[in-house]
């Protein structure tokens, strides 16, 4: 089953979420190459090999705990596999992998909603013809009974969203697809595979009328919370390239030296920026 709220332990996702923004550090951080999936080139990625050899330099680990930290990191969604994205585990080879994008942090503030994994599972029932995997299609036709109030606005925002990733360059839409993926494979785990995270309250318990009416009081909300997400996940986009942290910067990263510069030359940006990342280095 899969409709509680989840979230990671506070404290694990903090210490995997300052490893990963110093894995993306310019200077010291792992090298993003351009990387070959078939004949796609994926910009901005990195092997399965470089994880491990990055954790083994930066903590002095062995081997084997490198590739044990590094598929905590994978397990977690923080960083997601191109190659078989279906399946959450670091490779120690040239298998590639890419960073999540923040937005899809574990940690994130909302938990992933109905709405959301609806419109999910709608897009890939588009594009798949209807032919879902067993679990996603039990869930698909759970999440059609449950807000079938809202189904043709789900239906309307996958067919949406389809729209927009053909306009995508071939190598955006795959990153675009395994990221999604990865995250809802955290979010609502295949049953059988292990929850990495911790589990909320039941909320199946209870009396009848009351949950009716959580259920539409939060049908509510969600329709505007997802509206607003997609908003903050185009800006994320948009932005990447301007991201020091994401990208680095000239000339010189102002979270990492004492030299504010690059702050002072970019000030109206950047205090969007500072706001959204409310983590220190
Ligand atoms: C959704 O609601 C409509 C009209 O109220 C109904 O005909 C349909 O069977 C419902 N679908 C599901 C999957 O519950």
């Amino acid at each position: 089953g899969g409709y509680r709220h989840r979230r990671a332990r506070p404290g694990l996702a903090r210490q995997m979420e300052r490893m990963i923004v110093s894995m993306q550090d310019p200077d010291m951080g792992i090298k993003m190459r351009n990387q070959r999936l078939l004949i796609t080139v994926i910009p901005h990625a990195m092997t399965g090999n470089d994880v491990v050899e990055w954790l083994i330099q930066k903590y002095g680990i062995s081997e084997e705990e490198a590739l044990h930290l590094g598929n905590l990191l994978v397990k977690h969604g923080y960083i997601y596999p191109l190659k078989d994205p279906r399946s959450l585990v670091l490779r120690a080879d040239e298998s590639p992998y890419r960073f999540q994008t923040p937005y899809f942090w574990t940690s994130t503030k909302w938990p992933a909603t109905e709405l959301d994994y609806a419109i999910y599972l709608a897009k890939k029932n588009i594009r798949k013809q209807g032919d879902l995997i067993e679990h996603e299609k039990d869930n698909y036709n759970l999440l059609h009974k449950r807000i079938n109030h809202t189904w043709d606005f789900v239906v309307m925002q996958a067919r949406e969203q389809l729209r927009a990733a053909k306009q995508r360059r071939k190598g955006d839409r795959i990153v675009i697809d395994c990221q999604e993926q990865a995250y809802w494979l955290v979010n609502r785990p295949p049953p059988g595979a292990p929850n990495v995270l911790e589990q909320g309250p039941e909320r199946r318990n209870g009396h009848t009328s009351r949950i009716e009416y959580c259920r539409k009081a939060m049908a509510r909300t969600r329709v505007k919370s997802s509206i607003c997400l997609e908003g903050y996940l185009k800006f994320n986009e948009q932005y990447v390239p301007h991201d020091p942290i994401m990208s680095g910067c000239l000339p010189s990263n102002p979270w990492i030296t004492d030299d504010t510069t690059y702050w002072a030359m970019n000030t109206a940006t950047q205090v969007h920026l500072h706001v959204r990342r409310n983590f220190s280095l």
